[in-house]
């Protein structure tokens, strides 16, 4: 028997080595172990032999079995290895540069920002920053917006839980609660409180509303705010501005005009409309396209600034509103999809 097991590793052992896939794996092992293998014919074999012998006789089945099993376990981690070598493919030098892949392109929201930016910056306007984590004084308070306003509302905006902290205010009232931003307003009020007047600066910015998402709205969309203040400002500089701003945007053929509004930040306030009938993909007039009006003094007194002294203009507007306005977008949805189909459409540059 002794001679039987030997021979049987022998042999086991030199019909592994060739082969190459599991169904053969599978196979030998049950050419050598399964039910009707040949090592399980030996085994069987153990209950006629000497009983004196059995001992010794019983550990050397053992033993051949642990090694046919860890042949086959060799085996199995072999054809692991070489599956895994052809997933792979051929090695590969990561020294070498990336194949080219061309130039990427600007996304339409990023190729009207800059825009603006750019339009604006031409008269004098710098880029502020501000974050999309505030509180409800830069959001509300201090833009004399009273607590029991509408936009306010949990249901409106994303509130923080209350234990929240966020270390980017230096002021902050225990039972002042953080939000996501519901509007780039919120950066009027910090520039204010950076330094004193004139002040021209554009911001634009991610916000955020308790807004379902369908064609005309999304929870995270983008705006850019304009606040300038100085001696003297009218509202005749805010349309002068405005008009500029969107004949430079949309073509010399492009109007503005104001419907009254209420905002509590600015007084008066206004609603701004475009006149589209020279865009060819916008069958409307006017189409409505941002808010504004005149600092109201409420805003100044919670800046810090003397409102008998100073005086500006704010205006604000949805970034995805303008863009869908000039590209003959329809959906908002699919500035966030990321579909290369429609990215590949923008190629102008910045
Ligand atoms: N914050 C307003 C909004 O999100 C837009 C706006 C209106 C901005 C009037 C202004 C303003 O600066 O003066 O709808």
């Amino acid at each position: 028997m002794q001679e039987q097991l030997s021979s049987l590793l022998a042999k086991a052992s030199a019909e592994l080595q060739s082969i190459r896939s599991r169904p053969e794996l599978e196979a030998a092992k049950a050419r050598y172990v399964g039910p009707n293998g040949e090592l399980t014919a030996l085994m069987k074999q153990m209950g006629s032999v000497a009983k004196e012998l059995r001992p010794a006789m019983g550990k050397l089945v053992n033993e051949s079995k642990a090694r046919l099993q860890a042949l086959l376990d060799s085996r199995l981690r072999a054809i692991e290895e070489s599956e895994l070598e052809a997933r792979l493919g051929p090695p590969i030098d990561p020294t070498l540069p990336a194949p080219d892949e061309g130039p990427g392109t600007f996304h339409p929201l990023t190729l009207v920002r800059e825009e603006v930016c750019r339009i604006l910056r031409k008269v004098g306007f710098v880029v502020a920053d501000g974050p999309e984590v505030e509180t409800e004084f830069y959001c509300f308070d201090a833009l004399n917006t009273p607590p029991d306003h509408p936009a306010r509302d949990p249901q409106d905006t994303f509130y923080f839980p209350p234990g929240a902290r966020f270390g980017n205010v230096s002021r902050h009232r225990p039972d002042e609660r953080y939000l996501l931003r519901t509007h780039t307003s919120s950066v009027q009020v910090r520039t204010m409180l950076k330094g004193p007047p004139p002040i021209r600066i554009v911001s634009p910015g991610r916000v955020y509303r308790r807004d379902t998402s369908d064609a005309s709205h999304s929870a995270n969309f983008h705006q850019v705010e304009c606040l300038y203040v100085d001696r003297n400002v009218t509202v005749r500089d805010l349309k002068a501005l405005l008009d500029y701003l969107f004949a430079a945007l949309m073509g010399p053929g492009t109007k503005t005009r104001f419907r009254p509004h209420y905002f509590g930040y600015t007084e008066p306030s206004f609603e701004v409309d475009l006149s589209a009938r020279h865009l060819p993909k916008v069958n409307k007039e006017w189409i409505e396209i941002g808010g504004c009006g005149i600092v109201d003094p409420e805003v100044f007194r919670a800046v810090g600034y003397d409102p008998e002294v100073w005086t500006g203009y704010a205006f604000g507007m949805g970034l995805e509103r303008l863009a869908m306005t000039l590209y003959g977008i329809d959906d908002i949805r699919v500035f966030y999809q990321n579909d290369l189909r429609l990215l590949r459409q923008f190629t102008g540059t910045i």
